[in-house]
């Protein structure tokens, strides 16, 4: 079969189109004839040999975690009957995703719900979990007044939605028009480009002497800091990525938090995610449930396998809308 293999933790460069021998489902697993396969920040920082929620992998080795495609060999002990189904699910500790065929444990499957492509379901099954975990620390209703950072990206496309289904007023926060105008095309009432200087002024301009009630965050830093500025007196600061910028360079200690009322909650990685909805699978189901019902509408934006090397050079350069997905 084609897989993308890494041979050498460094660049995007590094991650190889090759063939290699088909894998082979063992007891309790099936093998996936792969559709579309995730590309999370995750694994950028794995290629570049970086830990994070999951360990540096042994090389050589086929990153990815999150598929979607049809079962096209099944497992000694398994049930014949979930040859042909249409399934997704998230790899866990094991990657290959970015491949023709994956294997993958019965246990963690998911059918794609009716009405969602593969890409769709590849993208519910990670960034949707993780959207649906991080929704778990805030309460949203029409009184929220809701920033949302990297709000054109793969979560901030989702919490945008939720948000406005909650009845919440959201200001999106994106990096250059194109985003913008997607940001505010997915439904935000104020979409703003924070890479402007005066982003902060813009944002209080257009709510008219309201603060922010929640601040999603994913970037940290500088803009973090600003973000918190725009917050009111019991606001809530849920951090759930840092985007390169660290958590470090938040300037305000815990006592200036506490002094102005403020709560900052730190929500990271699968312990964290599953703390409130139990069993992650919990929240893979909820996430599928909400696209395949609207609520969540996940955007895509498809690379082919063979580039996925561009897909994360795209994904480090700021240059993605939505969920980055690799179609064999
Ligand atoms: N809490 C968890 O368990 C969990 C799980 C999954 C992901 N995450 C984190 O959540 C965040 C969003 O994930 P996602 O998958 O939806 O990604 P994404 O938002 O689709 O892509 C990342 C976006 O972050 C923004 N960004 C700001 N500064 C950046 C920088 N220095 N380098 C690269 N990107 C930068 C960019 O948007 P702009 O150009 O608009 O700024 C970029 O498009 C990431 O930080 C990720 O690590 C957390």
């Amino acid at each position: 079969m084609y897989a993308i293999r890494l041979h050498a933790f460094g660049p995007a460069d590094n991650l190889r189109y090759e063939t290699v021998p088909d894998p082979t489902p063992g007891p309790g697993q099936v093998r996936i004839s792969v559709a579309a396969a995730g590309v999370h920040v995750v694994d950028t920082a794995l290629r570049r040999g970086r830990p994070g929620p999951f360990p540096v992998p042994e090389l050589p080795t086929i990153p990815g975690r999150e598929v979607a495609g049809t079962v096209d060999r099944v497992g000694a002990d398994v049930d014949a009957a979930l040859l042909g189904r249409s399934v997704v699910t998230h790899l866990g500790g094991a990657p290959g995703g970015y491949a023709a065929l994956a294997v993958a444990d019965v246990a963690r499957l998911h059918d794609i719900p009716d009405g969602l492509d593969a890409a769709e379901a590849v993208a519910m099954i990670g960034t949707g979990r993780t959207t649906v975990g991080i929704l778990q620390f805030a309460d949203l209703g029409p009184r929220s007044v809701v920033a949302v950072t990297a709000a054109a990206g793969g979560i901030g496309t989702l919490l945008v939605q939720y948000a406005k289904n909650a009845g919440a007023t959201v200001v999106g926060l994106a990096g250059g028009p194109d985003k913008v105008e997607r940001v505010a095309a997915n439904g935000a009432d104020v979409a703003v480009d924070y890479l402007l200087p005066d982003w902060p002024e813009r944002v209080r301009a257009r709510l008219d002497g309201r603060g922010l009630t929640e601040v999603f965050d994913a970037v940290g830093g500088p803009t973090a800091r600003a973000a918190i500025d725009l917050l009111d007196k019991g606001g809530l600061h849920l951090i759930y990525g840092y985007a390169g910028e660290g958590p470090n360079d938040i300037v305000f200690t815990e006592d200036e938090l506490a002094e102005r009322g403020i709560t900052s909650q730190t929500v990271l990685g699968p312990p964290m995610l599953q703390r409130v909805g139990g069993d992650i699978r919990v929240l893979e189901e909820r996430a599928l449930a909400q696209a395949a019902a609207g609520r969540l509408r996940p955007a895509v934006q498809r690379f082919p396998l063979s580039d996925a090397a561009g897909a994360h050079r795209a994904l480090e350069t700021r240059a993605t809308m939505g969920k980055v997905v690799l179609v064999p």
